[in-house]
């Protein structure tokens, strides 16, 4: 399927902002007469919904490590079938908040499966389709932890089955985003996640702009 639209993703430790300015730049490219598909995983569609209680229920602990990259790319391939590839299609712009980026470091590198599982399932699930940008909002694993936590408390829900990890996986994910950009410089554009909100939302306007 020929695609003409721009696809942009947002990546990011829990608590780093990047829905709030994935948000931001969606209103503000709608705001400039574009169309704007967001979307989220896990999540987006309604069986990719499903598939997030699965997945983030704290109930659930006795997930395996396979089965919780499985699903993640279960609610991928859903996603990118669904509402991705035809957005793309129409020529819309698509903002995703996470993609196999996120995969790449908290199943691949904070759960220890592999670079090579990850990337085999992205084959699988998202055959070549590849964000032109990824905006990554990055904080570090501690006040990711703290912001999680407030959160939680703020507004209690069962979706913690990630944030109840351990600090060494939070570090383990920090440190695999940082080497993910390092490695892939003309996508990944590395915003500061402690920066105020209207500043962030600048450094990622300047980020966007050039592709849209
Ligand atoms: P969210 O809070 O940004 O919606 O993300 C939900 C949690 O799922 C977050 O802790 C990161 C985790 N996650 C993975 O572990 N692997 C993935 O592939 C994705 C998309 C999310």
């Amino acid at each position: 399927m020929k695609q003409n639209g721009v696809f942009i993703t947002f990546e990011g430790m829990d608590g780093s902002g990047k829905t709030t300015q994935m948000h931001r730049l969606a209103a503000r490219l709608r705001a400039m007469g574009r169309t704007v598909l967001e979307t989220a995983e896990p999540g987006g569609t309604p069986i990719g919904q499903k598939i997030r209680r699965i997945l983030l229920d704290s109930a659930n602990q006795e997930l395996s490590p396979s089965a919780e990259l499985l699903l993640y790319f279960a609610s991928r391939a859903q996603n990118v079938d669904e509402w991705i590839r035809p957005a793309l299609a129409r020529g819309e712009i698509v903002l995703a908040d996470r993609f196999t980026d996120s995969s790449r470091v908290y199943q691949g590198r904070g759960r220890g499966l592999g670079e090579e599982a990850v990337m085999a399932l992205d084959r699988i699930a998202c055959r070549g389709l590849q964000p032109r940008l990824t905006i990554l909002v990055e904080i570090d694993a501690e006040t990711s932890l703290a912001r999680a936590r407030a959160r939680n408390a703020a507004e209690p829900h069962c979706e913690t089955r990630m944030d109840d990890q351990s600090l060494e996986f939070h570090h383990a994910v920090y440190q695999a985003y940082r080497d993910l950009a390092r490695s892939e410089p003309e996508r990944f554009r590395v915003v500061d996640g402690r920066a105020p909100i209207e500043a962030i939302e600048e450094r990622v306007w300047e980020a966007v702009s050039p592709h849209v």
